[in-house]
């Protein structure tokens, strides 16, 4: 994007997330990165529906100013994503209230609830907390950027980020959207989960189309495919840690027993 049309649509965005409600006060901000690969930041401490052209910040990969105006103090966290994914050319950080309240409630957003989330966004972790602005907030982050196009900050609120502003914007509202229909699904007697079969099929789909590719797995394993760690969210372990009793019988939640058959059938293909 270039830098004019990346100043128009920035402040497009802004106001969209401020008349959503994912965003008060000053919360929030978003950043382009642009064709020649400098950075386009929303200024700190601003309302995001009342942002100038001019007021936004421009800096280089490294944070270093190139104008007069002062970044994000969350600029760290946009560079950071920047770094880690070369496909990402902008990102979307808000304080929408229902991902928020998975976020302090230190819940992941990766029930397979909804086949077009699986289909478009894939699961959301939730990122440990760490202190706004500061290392500790990066480094939490670090190990679940590569894998998923969105995560949630624990007692924070949200990031989200794709190939150009709207993907990540779209991106922050879907996760919104699933976050309000899971918690509303509580209130009804809860959501009942698609089946493994149903997730793989839906994975086959979104890898063909390539909406996701294999290291967004997380939504039906839980694991990163490729490093033989265990998914930093803990919410959905590859390698459940079966409970073995002193009878020698082994107890599985029936959330690790999905995930089980889910591995089974997944190394069967
Ligand atoms: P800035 O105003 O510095 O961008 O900070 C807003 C925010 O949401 C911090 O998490």
């Amino acid at each position: 994007m270039d830098e004019q049309t990346a100043r128009r649509e920035i402040l497009r965005a802004g106001k969209l997330m401020y008349e959503r409600s994912y965003v008060v006060g000053s919360d929030g901000n978003v950043s382009v990165r642009l064709d020649d690969g400098r950075i386009l930041a929303t200024p700190t401490q601003t309302n995001k529906a009342r942002m100038t052209e001019d007021s936004l910040a421009l800096t280089d990969l490294e944070g270093k100013p190139l104008n007069d105006r002062r970044a994000s103090s969350e600029l760290a966290m946009h560079l950071l994503i920047y770094r880690e994914r070369a496909d990402v050319r902008s990102v979307c950080h808000a304080h929408p209230p229902h991902g928020s309240a998975f976020a302090v409630a230190g819940l992941a957003i990766d029930q397979p609830i909804l086949s077009e989330v699986i289909l478009t966004l894939g699961c959301v972790p939730l990122a440990a907390y760490g202190t706004p602005s500061t290392d500790e907030l990066t480094e939490a982050m670090r190990p679940l950027v590569k894998h998923h196009n969105a995560l949630l900050m624990a007692n924070h609120g949200a990031v989200a980020y794709g190939a150009d502003l709207w993907q990540a914007f779209d991106r922050l509202e879907t996760l919104e959207h699933t976050a309000k229909i899971a918690i509303l699904s509580r209130a009804l007697g809860g959501a009942r989960e698609l089946p493994p079969d149903s997730i793989e099929k839906l994975i086959d789909v979104r890898e063909r189309a390539g909406y996701l590719g294999e290291s967004a797995r997380c939504q039906a394993c839980g694991y990163l495919q490729e490093t033989n760690v265990v998914c930093p969210t803990g919410e959905r372990d590859a390698a459940p840690a079966a409970r073995a009793s002193s009878n020698g019988k082994v107890s599985l939640t029936r959330e690790e027993l999905i995930e089980l058959l889910s591995q089974a059938a997944r190394a069967a293909r």
